[in-house]
């Protein structure tokens, strides 16, 4: 045992209460929840997931942990508190902010993440890694998406905190989400060891999109099986739910995901225009070496045909170039 390590785990797992009492149950807490409100988060939701609030004030968390006999300095270790620039008082770490205890897959209470109310930066504020908390290895939810993932074999990756929310309440209570975008070979590991198959469901902007090419190789790499959401507009999983609502939301971008190949071809086209010549070359060059990377030559004909209704290319002349583009490959290894 670790008292050190107790003692941290207690106070963060008071604070998340603390802070969960104080958004639903003061005048403090009263904006907040209006804000939460504005966003569709709903009470069950604020429950389940202890969503809280750390109000205005320097001293608020200050007080209950003195309250409570914590060592302050220890605590300020813990990342719960931050000292005054002068060095010579404790102060909260977070003020102001919509609280997100981020749970170990225990279901314990090691970080927050906090977000302001309105659009200031950072827009996110996370606790510092600790004793408890190794950001490269948590993934947000784990705790409670773990009986669907073992079930499903299946895992939801998104990358946000209301996305997670927002599809859990939508029925896909599979789904994880990273600390922000990057994901590590320690989430990967850990992702191998309860799923076969990844759905990643990153943002719909380029941001996002971007990350989810990135991420492919790295699932898919450790013998994942791949599927990848395709969002438009540039929404979000959180506000597409809000927009098109619950039930389209696991028809179409859930059990709609497609195979990282379509995803990689819809990805590249953005980049070109089709209706010239040189862009329909350009982007030919770009997608046939991913086509004929593929195994079965079934898969690589159905994406072969598709590309050819496309572009209005013949067949034949799309395959032969995918071909020797193989057996270049083949040579090469
Ligand atoms: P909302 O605006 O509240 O809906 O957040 P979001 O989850 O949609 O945020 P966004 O798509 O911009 O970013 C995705 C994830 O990246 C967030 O959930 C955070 O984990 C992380 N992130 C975004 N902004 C910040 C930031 O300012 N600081 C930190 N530390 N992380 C951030
Ligand atoms: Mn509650
Ligand atoms: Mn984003
Ligand atoms: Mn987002
Ligand atoms: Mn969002």
């Amino acid at each position: 045992s670790n008292p050190e390590r107790d003692r941290l785990l207690q106070a963060y797992e008071w604070t998340a209460k603390f802070y969960h009492f104080l958004l639903k149950n003061t005048e403090h807490g009263k904006a907040a929840m209006e804000y939460l409100r504005s966003r569709g988060f709903s009470d069950k939701m604020i429950d389940l997931f202890q969503i809280g609030y750390a109000p205005d004030r320097w001293d608020t968390l200050v007080q209950f942990l003195t309250k409570r006999s914590f060592d302050l300095g220890e605590m300020e270790k813990g990342g719960l508190l931050s000292v005054r620039s002068d060095g010579e008082d404790y102060l909260d770490r977070f003020r102001d902010r919509v609280m997100f205890p981020i749970y170990d897959r225990n279901g314990r209470v090691i970080a927050f993440a906090g977000r302001v109310l309105g659009d200031a930066q950072p827009k996110y504020l996370n606790s510092p890694e600790s004793k408890l908390f190794n950001k490269s290895r948590i993934l947000y939810n784990l705790h409670q998406a773990k009986p669907a993932i073992r079930k499903l074999r299946q895992i939801v990756l998104f990358e946000g905190y209301g996305d997670v929310i927002s599809a859990w309440e939508a029925g896909v209570q599979n789904g994880v989400a990273t600390m922000g975008t990057s994901l590590t070979e320690s989430h990967t590991g850990l992702m191998k060891t309860m799923a076969d198959e990844v759905v990643i469901c990153y943002d719909g902007d380029r941001a996002g999109q971007a990350a989810a090419m990135k991420v492919i190789p790295l699932l898919e790499g450790i013998g994942l099986r791949v599927k990848v959401s395709v969002l438009n507009e540039g929404l979000d999983p959180d506000e597409f739910i809000h927009k098109y609502g619950q039930e389209r939301f696991v028809r179409q971008i859930i059990d709609g995901a497609v195979s990282t190949t379509k995803f990689k071809l819809i990805y590249l086209k953005k980049n070109h225009i089709l209706l010239e010549e040189e862009g329909k070359i350009a982007y030919t060059k770009e997608v046939l070496p991913i086509i004929a990377m593929l195994q079965s030559s079934t898969e690589r004909e159905v994406y072969l045909r598709e590309l050819s209704a496309e572009l209005q290319l013949s067949f034949e002349s799309l395959k032969q170039d995918c071909n020797e583009i193989r057996q270049s490959m083949q040579k090469n290894m």
